[in-house]
């Protein structure tokens, strides 16, 4: 049982670290305070899942996609974050890009399977 944790462990923060690290590859610029709460909480993922690993608590991963939908809603609908036809597209696209890796990851530790339209 332990050594499954551990496995389970390693492994899931490889992973968050990986996702962390592909949002990383572009060049983000946070200067909105609604873009800055986005990319942190973003950044926080890989805390997460320690977090949840360690303590054998997977409900906060789900807190934490929670906030996480509730932060990117904020951005996203906001007129002064507007992503397409910016003159800061490829910085939000990003931000838009990896907020759906850090949310599929996310689904797929909770064991959902995540549908990509309604
Ligand atoms: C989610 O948001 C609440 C309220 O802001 C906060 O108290 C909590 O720590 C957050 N949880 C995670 C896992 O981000």
């Amino acid at each position: 049982m332990v050594m499954r944790s551990m496995l389970c462990f390693t492994k899931l923060v490889a992973q968050a670290l990986n996702v962390v690290n592909c949002a990383k590859k572009g060049t983000l610029v946070l200067e909105h305070k609604d873009e800055r709460d986005l990319g942190l909480h973003l950044l926080q993922f890989a805390e997460v899942v320690e977090e949840a690993c360690t303590n054998l608590l997977p409900n906060v991963v789900c807190d934490y996609l929670y906030n996480l939908s509730e932060i990117f809603s904020k951005f996203y609908s906001n007129p002064e974050c507007k992503v397409i036809g910016s003159d800061k597209e490829t910085s939000r696209l990003l931000l838009c890009e990896a907020t759906a890796m850090v949310m599929r990851k996310c689904f797929n530790l909770l064991g959902i399977t995540p549908i990509y339209k309604i």
